[in-house]
């Protein structure tokens, strides 16, 4: 029974693949393919998952990776620690197994689903402080000290990312909630008016509406404040890459004199004198020492906690391959059915825009090719470009040169996510480029002349229709942020 169920849907799948391989072909020229790149790519637990010779994400990686003449971060000491190229989803491709779009709730107490609530909306309890006591009853459950087990949310799920953290970098409830607690604690600055959530502000997109971060004494720094979210599917840190991780990354504004112009003794010593620190520390690290080292993994639990929800183009990604099944396909298997009504349900629920489906064929398409870079389930190849922003000022900021001398680099930047970057403006290194459509805008000139130029970057041939259509893509490339709790510190 099982056999032949398989046998049957695997034969469904495998026809409408063959379709799509061929569809963009076959299309009449004008109608965009039914299935523009990034359709099937978020297709992951798909029944036809076994068919990924046809995820477009694997296709669009197929174009050349190393961006020859651009930098990569192969040739420099920042590498990143993820393995970004990899897009195909944790579990072995040849088992189909039934569609379960909506994620079912996690079996195990230590299996969770990163974005949900539970993991930052902190210890239970009245608003107000955290007291010693409450500390103390939290510590003491052994299952906030459980290696979770993670999984990620619809559309980021495809990039498989963070499978190596219960080695490297375990998560529990406690080591989050810890990190959350830092990560809104005024007094990791010099004059106790400055967290990291004054430049990446959960209700500002977890970056900030500034073109530059503002730090201790109102002082500004010459870069914009870039997310502090989904940075699970990142791995060198800073428009520049100079941090190797984000557990070196979190400490850097502590000490930087113009964020947090602290020093890391300093702090150090000022989180020994909070009791209720210094209990969590020791439970949670073994020391009654408390290190800056510490608190950076803390932090980076915390952050890696936070990351989007599905968004409508997944959504949309997850239907796609359903659309090309007819009634008789689906008269012979109830379960099939059952999927596409779900999948359908939800599309319908987080609906794409025409002109978002538009945006999304021309993103994706070999012309404008948006997807060079902004790649994978994160949208981002985590490599350096140089996009001239910037590069016609009298000392431009030479971002990556600066980390690796070599002039190949200069004035590239790291590709930022386009997960919700619609509530993340202003945009670029230097926030110099206010809207989404001055952003599109910038890429049909071609960038900005410089000898350095990205050869990646050319003048495109874009109606305002197209403009439009490519922020409506953008637009609908946004999901839910994690309810977090940005009170409730230690005493
Ligand atoms: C004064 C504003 C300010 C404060 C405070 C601040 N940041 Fe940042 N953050 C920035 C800016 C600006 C950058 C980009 C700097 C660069 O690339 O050189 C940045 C970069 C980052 C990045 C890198 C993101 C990426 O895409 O590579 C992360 C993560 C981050 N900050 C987290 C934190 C954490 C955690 C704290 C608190 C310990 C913090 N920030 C405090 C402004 C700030
Ligand atoms: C050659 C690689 C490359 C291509 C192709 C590319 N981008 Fe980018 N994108 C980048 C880099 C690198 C940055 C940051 C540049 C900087 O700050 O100097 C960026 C920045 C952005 C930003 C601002 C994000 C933020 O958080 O500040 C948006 C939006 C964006 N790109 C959209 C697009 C669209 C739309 C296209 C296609 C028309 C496209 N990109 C093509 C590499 C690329």
């Amino acid at each position: 029974m099982l056999l032949r169920q398989y046998g049957i849907r695997f034969g469904i799948m495998a026809a409408l693949f063959g379709t799509l391989a061929g569809c963009s072909e076959k299309a009449p020229k004008k109608a965009p393919p039914a299935t523009p790149p990034g359709g099937v790519a978020r297709q992951t637990d798909a029944p036809g998952s076994e068919q990924r010779k046809a995820s477009p994400e694997e296709i669009a990686d197929m174009t050349p990776p190393g961006d020859a003449a651009d930098s990569s971060p192969a040739d420099s000491e920042t590498e990143p620690s993820v393995d970004l190229a990899t897009d195909a989803p944790p579990e072995g491709p040849t088992v189909p197994t039934p569609a379960t779009p909506t994620e079912p709730a996690p079996a195990s107490a230590n299996q969770v689903l990163l974005g949900s609530a539970e993991l930052t909306a902190g210890i239970p309890g009245d608003d107000g402080p955290l007291s010693v006591e409450e500390i103390h009853a939290w510590l003491d459950q052994p299952e906030n000290h459980e290696v979770l087990e993670i999984e990620l949310p619809l559309g980021l799920k495809a990039g498989g990312y963070g499978k190596d953290l219960a080695q490297t970098a375990p998560l529990t409830r406690a080591k989050i909630e810890l990190g959350r607690q830092l990560y809104f604690d005024t007094r990791l600055s010099a004059d106790n008016t400055v967290s990291c959530a004054t430049c990446h502000a959960p209700d500002e997109g977890w970056a900030r509406h500034t073109q530059f971060g503002e730090g201790i004494g109102g002082q500004k720094g010459g870069r914009n404040s870039p997310v502090s979210y989904n940075r699970i599917a990142s791995g060198a840190q800073f428009w520049d890459g100079r941090a190797a991780s984000l557990e070196d990354q979190a400490v850097g504004p502590i000490a930087n004199p113009i964020e947090m112009g602290h020093t890391h003794d300093a702090v150090v010593t000022i989180l020994q004198g909070v009791e209720g620190y210094r209990l969590q520390f020791e439970r949670i690290f073994g020391s009654d020492k408390i290190t800056i080292d510490d608190v950076g993994r803390a932090i980076a639990a915390f952050e890696r906690a936070v990351v989007t929800g599905p968004t409508p183009y997944d959504y949309r990604g997850q239907l796609e391959p359903f659309l090309k099944l007819t009634e008789e396909d689906f008269a012979d298997d109830a379960e099939l059915k059952q999927d596409y009504e779900t999948r359908l349900a939800e599309a319908d629920a987080h609906p794409m825009s025409e002109s978002a489906l538009r945006g999304r064929n021309l993103f994706f398409s070999e012309k404008i090719n948006c997807a060079h870079c902004h790649v994978g389930a994160n949208f981002s190849d985590e490599k350096y470009h140089n996009l001239g922003v910037g590069m016609d000022r009298p000392e431009p900021d030479l971002g990556r040169y600066n980390v690796t001398k070599d002039d190949k680099d200069r004035g590239a930047f790291k590709t930022p996510t386009i997960r919700n970057v619609a509530q993340t403006a202003p945009y670029m290194h230097d926030g110099s480029q206010k809207t989404l459509l001055e952003v599109v805008e910038h890429y049909q000139k071609g960038g900005t002349p410089n000898p350095s130029l990205s050869p990646k970057i050319v003048k495109l041939v874009l109606s305002d229709q197209d403009k439009l259509d490519l922020v409506a893509f953008m637009e609908a490339c946004t999901g839910e942020f994690p309810e977090v709790q940005p009170g409730r510190l230690p005493e």
